[in-house]
């Protein structure tokens, strides 16, 4: 049994982490402030404790790092909005960047010894470069705070852990999907917002003409990759994508979604949002060396995920 911390753990992602972690037996910790999390994501079990608290409270969040000594750190809590990020410069570094680098400090300061910090990046350092697919070493190009911050985030993660000798690692997510994820926001992911349109038999607004391509990426998989790059001590020090390295037109994901669900999706079109990516697929192979295969293909993905919908 390991104890093991999950920032952003009320989340879509770190919630599905936990509950992985407690079928596996382990004590999980999960620190959230709700702001983008949702209490009724947590794992209900006599091994999880919450705190609703944010990790920009430093005091808080040094006690207790010291307190637990926790083994495995899932540095999974961010303000994970784009848009939020350009209104909001300063309040979002204070998250995204700055409190992950106190976390840092008090392990160093404090002599911790976690066996793996995981820090959560985004495929939003690789910004509009045309290299396609994108490797980890394709040219950085972070268009706005929230990728400044994710990227500032993993050099500490990466230099820092090496110049202190913290055994830090980063994942660069492309666009993850599934349960749990939080349609409420025009800037959520796009597949939650399709899901939440079918089951509301709402309007789906279409940006451009659909042709834009994503590596879209089960929930499940993620958590894999995630367990892998935890627990495998020669992955340190080191960035890995986190996809399928298989893309898809946003039109074919929703006809898919459409033969998944067997519902109609409704659809409005309107110009193309400022800033968008054409096409985005990333090239797997580094994390594919340390035993990851994704498992669950778009097409059985979307049917989970309908079914899952349909359960609640
Ligand atoms: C995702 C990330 C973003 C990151 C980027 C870099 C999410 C929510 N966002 O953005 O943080 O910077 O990857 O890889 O995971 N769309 C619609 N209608 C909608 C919503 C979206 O047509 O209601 C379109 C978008 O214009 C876009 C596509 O769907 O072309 C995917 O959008 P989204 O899910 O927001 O993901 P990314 O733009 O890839």
């Amino acid at each position: 049994m390991s104890k093991v911390l999950i920032t952003g753990g009320a989340g879509f992602i770190g919630s599905t982490l936990a509950d992985r972690l407690i079928k596996n037996g382990d004590q999980v910790v999960i620190i959230d402030d709700l702001s983008m999390g949702d209490i009724e994501n947590l794992p209900q079990s006599m091994n999880v404790t919450f705190y609703n608290e944010s990790i920009t409270k430093q005091a808080f969040m040094a006690d207790l790092l010291i307190t637990n000594n926790f083994d495995y750190i899932y540095l999974l809590a961010a303000i994970a909005s784009v848009a939020d990020s350009i209104e909001r410069p300063i309040e979002t570094h204070e998250v995204n960047q700055n409190a992950n680098l106190n976390i840092l400090e008090t392990i160093r300061k404090e002599k911790l010894t976690p066996k793996k910090i995981v820090f959560s990046s985004s495929a939003a350092v690789y910004g509009n470069g045309p290299e396609l697919p994108k490797k980890e070493t394709s040219s950085i190009d972070p268009m706005s705070p929230y990728a400044i911050d994710k990227f500032a985030t993993e050099r500490f993660m990466v230099d820092y852990g090496k110049l202190y000798g913290l055994p830090t690692v980063c994942t660069r997510f492309f666009n993850v999907y599934g349960p749990k994820q939080n349609p409420k926001s025009p800037y959520s992911g796009v597949l939650s917002i399709v899901s939440d349109c079918l089951v509301k038999n709402d309007v789906f607004t279409l940006f451009g003409d659909g042709s834009q391509t994503r590596d879209y990426v089960y929930i499940d998989d993620v958590v894999d990759a995630l367990l892998i790059l935890a627990t495998t001590s020669d992955a340190k020090w080191d960035v890995y994508n986190v996809a399928t390295g298989q893309s898809i037109s946003l039109i074919d994901v929703i006809g898919a979604y459409e033969s998944a669900s067997g519902e109609k999706l409704k659809v409005e079109k309107k110009e193309a949002r400022l800033g968008d990516v054409q096409d985005s697929v990333a090239d797997i192979t580094k994390l594919r060396g340390l035993g990851y295969e994704p498992k669950v293909d778009v097409n059985t993905g979307l049917a989970k995920y309908w079914d899952a919908l349909q359960e609640k």
